[in-house]
């Protein structure tokens, strides 16, 4: 077991996947679970490699000319962060679908880790299937709300208008959320904001990953977000869709309540 899974225990950690099991194991796990954890990846050419097995790249503003994001602190002292830059500081970035502001955000996002913090640093991850749940569950009002057509509104200007829960067919959704200054909601659902952000704090899980380590996760059905850090950790990230080969489905079954504790055992 790595340092990472040592020091920060996740549903996740005994599922870190070798070379061999990959492509089938992670098209398992994506279509049931949506998130995998990896390991041994250690260099940007690794990752790279692996990436390049799953998704196709998505290059967009931020991505180098690999098509991967190298995530790192390029801040200045005392200068503010501009508006959907945040994630190049060292702050905390709130749990959020990536790219939400464009019409239809990449299906995959993989972040891996070159270089830890110093301090802090920790990814957040939260399952949108088990938020949904629970709303309906316990809070179904919530969960109409979210389901209004253009209740949100995605990004600062050139941004999409759209809404946090989206019902594909009978069992099916997918989610998209921020909650930060990128996002603005309806005057029916703001007053509703409390309650989500508890029912996100349910159902988050922290990793702290070490070198090598790292995520892959359906973005149309997680969220993530970053603890506030020290020192010169690097991440790298890569933005696509997956391959024709995994087959996956638009969404993720809409399932039944549970809490944070009770996650469904084989996602464990
Ligand atoms: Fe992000």
């Amino acid at each position: 077991m790595t340092a990472a899974a040592a020091t920060a225990p996740t549903p996740f950690a005994e599922h870190h996947l070798t070379e061999a099991e990959r492509s089938s194991m992670l098209t398992e796990r994506l279509r049931r679970c949506g998130l995998a954890t990896v390991s041994g990846l250690p260099t940007r050419g690794t990752v790279l490699g692996f990436v390049h097995s799953v998704m196709r790249l998505n290059p967009h503003r931020d991505s180098d000319r690999d098509g991967l994001t190298t995530i790192h602190n390029t801040s200045l002292p005392h200068r503010a962060q501009l508006p959907g830059f945040a994630g190049f500081g060292n702050g905390e970035l709130a749990p959020h679908t990536e790219r939400s502001s464009i019409p239809r955000p990449p299906r995959l996002m993989l972040l891996v880790c070159l270089r830890p913090a110093l301090e802090g640093g920790e990814c957040g991850l939260i399952d949108g299937q088990a938020v949904f749940a629970d709303l309906d569950a316990h809070h179904p009002e919530i969960a109409e709300e979210l389901a209004v057509p253009r209740s949100a509104y995605f990004g600062d200007g050139g941004g999409h208008l759209a809404q946090v829960i989206t019902r594909l067919g009978p069992d099916r959704a997918s989610f998209r959320l921020r909650l930060d200054e990128l996002v603005k909601f309806s005057p029916h659902l703001t007053p509703h904001l409390p309650v989500l952000r508890a029912v996100l704090d349910r159902h988050r899980t922290n990793m702290t990953l070490s070198v090598g380590e790292g995520y892959l996760l359906d973005n149309h059905r997680w969220l993530h977000s970053r603890g506030p850090f020290t020192g010169d950790r690097l991440m790298v990230r890569a933005l696509g869709d997956p391959i024709p080969a995994m087959a996956l489905r638009p969404g993720f079954v809409r399932a039944a309540a549970r809490t944070g504790e009770q996650r469904e055992p084989e996602c464990s």
